[in-house]
């Protein structure tokens, strides 16, 4: 039965019904749905709105009803949503008094409101993922920051750095992320039960009692806004995109740094995966699926951001689109995450093969032309000096470090003997100590920084 059937003469068509419904995919609120029922009629029965005898059916006969859902013993089907699913089934098992139930209550309130616990407590899982995966990046961090690795700009390679500066640079990511979570989390945390369909409610209700027993810090303070109101799922969305951006990032250089042409990393034969035809193939699957779902909720960010564009005040039914692209997004997020954490305790790096790969391709020139400046040299002139003695290395197939000291003195007499260790790989990473930089001790330093950051989230 339609909740609101009474008006009609006539059935509504089956398509118009399949279309309009949103049970196939709001039954995911079934909880939060009585949840937020059973504070309600707490909230009628202190009111003096509801009789005590109907209170206590309506309270029993929802408790039940949850009881059957988990256990797997009632089916939710058959209605065009969540919300008339559990109206209906409650009159069905205790007639009259669940007829009660939606006093001083709208379906525009109650499925803002249902939304807005589900997002809470989405927000609060999402920041434990990232909160483990944080942690498998630090146990990296710890594990190699006594070794070293080229690092890249334009994918070409730059300058030397720590390893662990460059798992802590995802850390410090994720870290971002988290805390973007918490904001939505607090976004979501404001009640907009009481607001009706749209105008409040000429019933005595005591919105306070709802908003204490539903755990939320606030109530929402305009009923037209409150009804209407998805800059929370709004917000969810965009944080769950800035997690496959920075998701995307890192499994991208997962998939270089394990093909042979690096050989940084080994990937774990339980993420890897094979090929049909060519038997010597190990592939980064895993990565590439999740760097191509980063898409998908970029998709659903976009979709609800024009959904709720141009929509006049207050509640319109294209709001009811707020929530499949969010259920999809939180799927995905969430079992990438979950994978990632996984998957990065088990990457195995070739400290060797980085090390060799740090010291190629003239990855210390900046520090020749900085040991030049630091003597007095202007920095142009050196860098134009170093410029030439790259030029020389790439004629004569040399290297910076096996060139000799008469070498380098004849582009400058400015170089004494120590211009030898400066162009050593190790060298240059442990000689940039600023905050944040390629040395041992900072890397050391950000990595006590994320460790405090990270038992100072919340959740
Ligand atoms: N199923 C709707 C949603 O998900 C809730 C009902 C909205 N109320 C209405 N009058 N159509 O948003």
């Amino acid at each position: 039965m339609k909740l609101w059937e009474g008006r009609f003469a006539a059935p509504t068509a089956a398509d118009a019904d399949a279309f309009n419904e949103s049970l196939s995919f709001d039954k995911k609120l079934y909880k939060a749905d009585i949840t937020a029922s059973l504070a309600h009629s707490e909230m009628l029965g202190r009111c003096g709105i509801l009789s005590d005898e109907d209170r206590l059916a309506i309270q029993s006969g929802l408790k039940a009803i949850l009881a059957d859902i988990q256990a797997g013993t009632l089916e939710i089907s058959g209605q065009e949503d969540i919300h008339s699913f559990v109206e209906n089934e409650l009159v069905s098992r205790i007639g009259d008094a669940g007829k009660r139930l939606h006093t001083a209550r709208s379906r525009n309130d109650q499925a803002a409101t249902d939304f807005r616990l589900y997002v809470r407590s989405s927000a609060e899982e999402v920041v434990g993922l990232l909160k483990s995966l944080i942690s498998s990046l630090v146990s990296l961090s710890e594990k190699y920051v006594k070794n070293i690795m080229p690092g890249y700009t334009h994918l070409r390679k730059a300058q030397p750095i720590n390893c662990a500066q460059y798992f802590n640079a995802y850390s410090e990511m994720f870290l971002r992320d988290a805390q973007r979570f918490v904001a939505v989390r607090k976004s979501a945390d404001v009640m907009p039960l009481g607001s009706g369909a749209l105008a409040g409610t000429s019933y005595p209700i005591d919105r306070e009692i709802t908003r204490e027993l539903l755990g939320f810090s606030e109530i929402s303070r305009n009923s037209l806004d409150a009804v209407s109101d998805r800059d929370f799922a709004a917000e969810y969305l965009f944080a769950c995109s800035m997690v496959m951006a920075h998701l995307s990032r890192l499994c991208e250089d997962a998939i270089l740094y394990t093909s042979t042409e690096f050989g940084f990393w080994e990937m774990p034969d339980a993420y890897s995966t094979g090929s049909s035809i060519m038997p010597q193939k190990k592939n980064p699957d895993i990565c590439e699926l999740a760097r191509g779902k980063t898409g998908r909720v970029y998709g659903h960010l976009v979709a609800l951001l024009t959904a709720i564009k141009g929509i006049p005040l207050a509640y319109n039914k294209d709001l009811q689109e707020d929530k499949e692209g969010l259920f999809d997004a939180e799927k995905t997020v969430k079992s990438c995450l979950a994978i990632y954490a996984e998957m990065m305790r088990q990457i195995v790096p070739d400290v060797r093969r980085m090390e060799e790969a740090a010291a190629e391709d003239f990855t210390c020139a900046t520090d020749v032309a900085d040991y030049l400046a630091k003597k007095g040299v202007p920095f142009r002139t050196a860098h134009g000096i170093v410029g030439g003695i790259v030029r020389e290395c790439l004629e004569k197939g040399k290297t910076l470090d096996s060139l000799t000291l008469g070498e380098y003195k004849a582009h400058s007499p400015v170089f004494e003997a120590d211009i030898l260790d400066v162009v050593k790989a190790r060298n240059s990473a442990d000689s940039r100590n600023s905050v944040g930089g390629s040395s041992v001790s900072a890397a050391r330093a950000g990595i006590r920084s994320i460790r405090k950051r990270l038992a100072k989230l919340p959740y």
